[in-house]
């Protein structure tokens, strides 16, 4: 016997990969919301990098009765036609953090990489004082954010002719960041400064910059801002980043803008979360701030397992019940 109620609304939930903390804290910030919706189901699908899986997860979603899809494309050209798609069958989409490159969708929400990669490019200039090689680690090449965030950075520093600039595609991943550059370090030992698309791949650019005997005379700078023991606002409390450019993974805010379209109230097309840069004079009051919603975070995950045990029990004592009387 299923005692829960069925949903007034359930919302598909496309995720390009699951795999990493930036997406934990995205999927764990739209439960913290979703807390305040009982009627709300969450078909959530992980295409893990994958185009092709994407596509077809996308259309058995769209395919599931959902009421909205939630979509972060892994890569904006591929995904763009099955998004128009569902868009087509009149199912409302929000965009969040990767985009598509067509005006066919209801929403977006997520940061503006131009500016992060502008405010990444600006510190960088002020750190090196105008002059010195930098190794760039892009995420990958075909997904929005990599893009922007290379173009914005490559305009910035043009304005400082003695900053050189060398990129490899790291593909937003230790596993690809770590081979690309151990492939070229031996070439670059004179590096000033490793500035990578992402707080995870330029952990890993300091693994091999150690072991490669090259700490103390490389700086880093890294993208994402997260909070908890291998996040970046951990990174750049420990002295091992210069710095880190907030990048909100907003989970929040998507499912704010999904509730409003879901009721009919108005919402804003373009929702952009807000960046800054993160460095020694501001990493403890940004940690004070996010240690709260980690705390709050586990308050939930406690009080959710209560419940569901609460569930259980009540469930083997209906069993019984009707056990006992014959049903
Ligand atoms: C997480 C992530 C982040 C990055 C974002 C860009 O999967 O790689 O680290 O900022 O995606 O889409």
């Amino acid at each position: 016997c299923d005692q829960k109620p069925a949903a007034e609304f359930t919302i598909g939930f496309s995720q390009c990969t699951g795999g990493d903390e930036w997406r934990r804290a995205m999927l764990n910030g739209m439960q913290r919301e979703l807390a305040f919706h009982s009627n709300v189901e969450l078909l959530y699908r992980d295409a893990k990098y994958d185009n092709q899986k994407q596509i077809e997860q996308i259309r058995e979603l769209a395919n599931s009765d959902i009421d909205l899809l939630i979509v972060s494309p892994n890569e904006d050209q591929p995904i763009t036609p099955v998004v128009e798609e569902v868009y087509r069958m009149g199912i409302p989409v929000v965009v969040v953090d990767r985009r598509i490159s067509s005006p066919l969708y209801s929403a977006f929400v997520g940061g503006n990489n131009g500016e992060v990669g502008k405010l990444a490019g600006q510190y960088i200039q002020m750190l090196l004082k105008g002059k010195g090689k930098v190794i760039e680690i892009t995420g990958s090449p075909k997904s929005s954010p990599a893009m922007d965030r290379h173009q914005a950075f490559m305009d910035q520093v043009a304005s400082s002719p003695d900053i050189k600039v060398v990129t490899i595609n790291g593909e937003w991943e230790k596993q690809y960041a770590r081979p690309a550059l151990l492939q070229i370090i031996d070439q670059h030992r004179d590096v000033d400064l490793i500035f990578g698309h992402n707080d995870r791949m330029t952990v890993s650019a300091y693994e091999v910059c150690k072991e490669k005997g090259l700490l103390g005379k490389v700086k880093f700078v890294g993208i994402d801002g997260l909070a908890g023991k291998t996040g970046g606002l951990q990174m750049v409390s420990d002295s091992i980043f210069k710095a880190t450019i907030l990048y909100s993974p907003g989970g929040e805010e998507a499912i704010r803008t999904a509730m409003k379209i879901l009721k009919k109230d108005s919402y804003d097309k373009e929702t952009i979360l807000q960046t800054a840069v993160i460095d020694s004079s501001n990493v403890h009051m940004m940690k004070q701030q996010t240690d709260k919603i980690l705390l709050q975070q586990e308050d939930i995950e406690t009080q959710q397992r209560k419940i569901d045990d609460q569930l259980k029990i009540y469930q083997n004592q209906q069993m019984f019940l009707y056990g006992m009387s014959g049903l």
